[in-house]
């Protein structure tokens, strides 16, 4: 089980700090749990001091493809790593609608985490006009295996994904669980029929979309969600801190 925090494009240099020394306060010791928080890049140094010592991963939120070079304003793999960075969200549907992301692009990124050791939490959803019109599976499916394409996964671990239905993040309105449930089924039967059994029974498939304190529990009791990633409630140390809670009573 694996709980993570985006959050996104929020915190400075001072807050940053004092809500990862908050999130360190609420650690569970849950040897089945992970928990990570995703800062902003210029953030994730002073987190990464506030977190030495706890059992909580570091991750970021973007990643160019290309090692180094002449490409302003990006940010490579390596030196989220250097900073000691387990976790990259790649694919967020805010990336795609406000700032171009393409599945090609995220294939590229995918790559590059995973040839580099960096974990991708690679996100897929569909919007509201998809599943009203029944098209949620057909969506997710062509994300997921674009996103994938031409990747070897050695492991489970090697790669997470989060399915974040786009009407749920930041709306107050979740999928249920039957919906949630439903489509994890799905995605890791995808997952089966490019990895085989041994990586899809056991690759981390995380909820997103206004997961809080008083959904979690049901939400990651469903036999395929596996975890969440959190957006509005990672920003709080005492609500990011229930839902740590609530995994540890269902993992
Ligand atoms: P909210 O939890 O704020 O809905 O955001 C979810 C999300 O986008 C996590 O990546």
């Amino acid at each position: 089980m694996l709980i993570a925090g985006n959050w996104k494009m929020n915190t400075d240099a001072r807050s940053s700090v004092e809500l990862a020394q908050g999130i360190v306060r609420e650690m569970v010791d849950s040897p089945s749990l992970t928990v990570a928080v995703c800062p902003p890049s210029p953030l994730l140094s002073g987190v990464a001091e506030a977190l030495k010592g706890s059992r909580i991963r570091l991750g970021a939120q973007n990643i160019y493809w290309a090692d180094a070079g002449a490409f302003t304003g990006e940010i490579s793999a390596q030196m989220l790593l250097s900073l000691g960075c387990h976790y990259v969200i790649l694919g967020h549907s805010e990336r795609r609608q406000h700032f171009g992301e393409t599945d090609g692009g995220v294939n590229s990124k995918v790559k590059q985490a995973v040839s580099t050791g960096l974990i991708p939490i690679i996100c897929v959803g569909e919007q509201l006009n998809q599943r009203k019109a029944g098209k949620e599976q057909e969506v997710v499916a062509l994300q997921v295996r674009f996103a994938l394409e031409g990747i070897q996964v050695k492991a489970p671990n090697a790669i997470v994904i989060a399915y974040e239905p786009v009407w749920a993040i930041g709306t107050g309105e979740t999928a249920t669980p039957d919906q949630a449930q439903q489509m994890h089924a799905f995605i890791r039967s995808l997952i089966r029929q490019q990895f085989g059994n041994t990586i899809a029974s056991k690759v981390n498939i995380l909820y997103g979309g206004s997961m809080n304190p008083s959904n979690a529990e049901e939400l990651l009791s469903q036999p395929d969600v596996n975890g969440g990633l959190i957006g509005g409630a990672s920003l709080k140390a005492d609500a990011f801190g229930k839902i740590i809670r609530a995994a540890q009573l269902v993992v």
